[in-house]
């Protein structure tokens, strides 16, 4: 079943809180999910993985649920390459500012290498995070308009600020410690979509995520 790895060599872009927010969501819309934490600084969900049992973990958790969400570190590692190379679709939250953008960049190059490693097509896509649900500011523009420019998918949805996904780390640290009375608050769950260029990527992103009844739209 689908593999969605969560990846950025730069620290502290909200991959964590995506990965969370998306495995909610996918869970909440009956799938079953297995969330891998391959981040070995942070809280374990299911397994605190290394790069020699991260391909096994992956394929053993893929076989048992709808979906498998890996949550990676935030430096490139051997471990990171190895998630990516079994992944269906790779996330890449990025905040909207140029020096993310750059993570992005150095993000995209590791998929292709692992591409080219494994003589596979790697969807990805990128996501926005910590984005202001009022104002889509100027930087945040600058860099989707480049993006775009550059047939890089991005999602339609962003991952707005909010106190909410903040505090979802404060609920624990198992997916079974996000019961649905706390899920149900979070606004994150609904995820805002907004009308956004669509592209080659972007769509067999969208295919992924809707393909398996993840019911957010995605342009
Ligand atoms: N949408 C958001 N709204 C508010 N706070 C956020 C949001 N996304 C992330 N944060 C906060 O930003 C910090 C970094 O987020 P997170 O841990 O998800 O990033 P990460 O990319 O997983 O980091 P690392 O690379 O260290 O694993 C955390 O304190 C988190 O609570
Ligand atoms: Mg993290």
């Amino acid at each position: 079943m689908p593999t969605i790895v969560f990846a950025s060599p730069k620290g502290g872009v909200g991959k964590s809180t995506a990965a969370v927010l998306l495995a909610t969501e996918l869970a909440s819309h009956g799938g079953s999910v297995t969330m891998i934490d391959a981040d070995p600084n942070k809280l374990t969900v299911i397994d605190t993985s290394t790069e020699n049992t991260i391909i096994d973990t992956i394929e053993k958790a893929a076989l048992g649920t709808t979906f498998v969400v890996v949550d990676l570190e935030g430096t490139a590692s051997m471990m990171a390459d190895f998630a990516m190379s079994r992944a269906d679709l790779v996330i890449i939250p990025s905040q909207g500012s140029n020096l993310d953008a750059t993570g992005v960049v150095k993000a995209i190059r590791l998929v292709r290498s692992q591409e080219k490693a494994f003589q596979k097509k790697i969807p990805f896509a990128i996501m926005f995070t910590r984005t202001s649900p009022a104002i889509r500011t100027r930087t945040l523009q600058s860099i989707e308009a480049e993006f775009a420019q550059n047939g890089v998918p991005m999602f339609g949805v962003q991952i707005h600020e909010r106190d909410a996904y903040r505090a979802i780390f404060a609920f624990g640290g198992t997916l079974a410690d996000l019961d649905a009375s706390q899920t149900a608050n979070l606004p994150a769950a609904r995820l805002n979509a907004r009308p956004g260029a669509s592209s080659a990527g972007l769509a067999r992103a969208h295919a992924l995520l809707a393909g398996y009844g993840f019911c957010v739209p995605v342009l």
